[in-house]
């Protein structure tokens, strides 16, 4: 990968200040001491030293053979460029971009909308089962090669069904992907379909019906997109119908909203997990109920430095939250996007905040332990998790 999309994915800090075109180094001095060593993927954020290369590719292997969990993937965001090109050729749909590069270059984003606008514009290449299924497909063998045991993944229905590709599309794409990679890879899976909160509560019910013959794949709903000026209260009655129908409620949370949306998601909608939530530290009382209920934030730093919630990644306060007692777990969000799978997530993060193996491990443990996976099947991974520590001569 070239060019700035490619620069940017190597950097722990971001200009966002600056404006959009500006948040990449410009000189190349400057760039080359960034760079210094391209293999480890993991120059240094601007508030510390240059990682010694052997303990970038020490912590590198720790990671990815670290098991854990995934709690926050949109699978539309893990749409490589080289992908999009691809469905885009073989559907015949036309894209405003050259090649591969062109794309690339133009993943470079101001705040959430910006990011949106091309999320949506990028999906719209997928519009058969199969495209469907290779999106799925490429994405676990991502994950299982970053040491990923159990990945419960966000889909987008309303994106697809506006442009008339229905539950009889993409859900059997995702299916059988999903079951595919169960028997090859060992990975466990589980789809949360998330409502689109820039649309009316209304279309969201209207969105959890349409998808009935699919409940019982479905291991939870959730609330994505736009979030500032479209709170949860807004989607109540869609989530009252999951929970009646058994299913998992998550919500994204106090990523650019205020900390209320998060006391409104748990309160109004249920939510059993908050996606993102870095916006709580700002509300004493919700910390305390945060730390008390052990409800799991399912944070995304390198999401958050791309979207400019953050302008550099030792900046970033899930430590802080970790330390007042907050579940925190490290995820993806939308790795096409945003430079990086759920390793390099733990990765960048390590470096950029310094944090020991045991921090990470203790991330790892909170994502087996806040899946909705059965109590048996967390405990073996829990136990494989112990295990791996130990070989380290860790105690987790
Ligand atoms: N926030 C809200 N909606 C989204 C995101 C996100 O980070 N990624 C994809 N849809
Ligand atoms: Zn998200």
């Amino acid at each position: 990968m070239d060019g700035p999309a490619a620069q940017r994915s190597n950097l722990l800090t971001k200009r966002c200040a600056l404006g959009a075109d500006q948040d990449v180094p410009h000189s190349p001095a400057s760039q080359a001491s960034r760079y210094a060593d391209a293999m480890a993927s993991a120059t240094n954020s601007s508030k510390s030293p240059a990682p010694d290369p052997d303990h970038v590719d020490r912590l590198s292997r720790f990671i990815t053979g670290l098991p854990k969990a995934e709690l926050h993937l949109h699978i539309e965001g893990s749409l490589e460029p080289e992908m999009l090109v691809e469905l885009a050729a073989r559907n015949g749909v036309e894209l405003p971009f050259a090649d591969v590069e062109a794309v690339r270059a133009a993943y470079s984003f101001t705040n959430l909308q910006s990011f949106l606008d091309i999320y949506y514009q990028g999906a719209a290449v997928l519009q058969t089962e199969a495209d469907f299924y290779d999106l799925m497909k490429a994405y676990l063998v991502r994950a299982h090669a970053d040491g990923v045991v159990r990945t419960e993944m966000f889909f987008d229905p309303q994106t697809h069904t506006e442009r008339s590709i229905g539950f009889d599309v993409f859900m059997p794409g995702f299916l059988k992907a999903m079951a595919d990679a169960e028997t090859e890879m060992g990975v466990s899976t589980g789809l949360i379909m998330c409502f689109l909160r820039h649309l009316p509560g209304s279309a969201a019910v209207e969105t959890f019906h349409a998808a009935a013959d699919y409940h019982d794949q479905l291991l939870g709903v959730g609330l994505d997109s736009a979030e500032v000026g479209n709170p949860p209260e807004n989607f109540v009655e869609a989530f009252d119908l999951a929970a009646e129908a058994g299913l998992h409620r998550v919500t994204h949370a106090g990523e650019e909203g205020p900390p209320s949306y998060i006391t409104g998601a748990l309160d109004a909608l249920g939510a059993e997990r908050i996606d993102h939530g870095v916006r709580a530290e700002e509300d004493p009382a919700l910390m305390d109920r945060l730390a008390m209920s052990g409800i799991a934030l399912t944070v995304c730093p390198r999401s958050n430095l791309e979207l400019c919630v953050i302008d550099d990644l030792a900046d970033h306060n899930l430590k802080r939250l970790a330390d007042a007692g907050l579940t925190i777990t490290l995820n993806s969000d939308d790795p096409a996007y945003f430079g990086g799978y759920v390793a390099k997530n733990y990765l960048d993060t390590a470096l950029a905040l310094d944090l020991t193996e045991a921090d990470l491990v203790s991330f790892a443990r909170n994502s087996i332990d806040a899946t909705f996976a059965s109590a048996e099947q967390q405990a073996e991974w829990t136990r494989s998790l112990d295990d791996y520590v130990d070989g380290f001569g860790l105690s987790g």
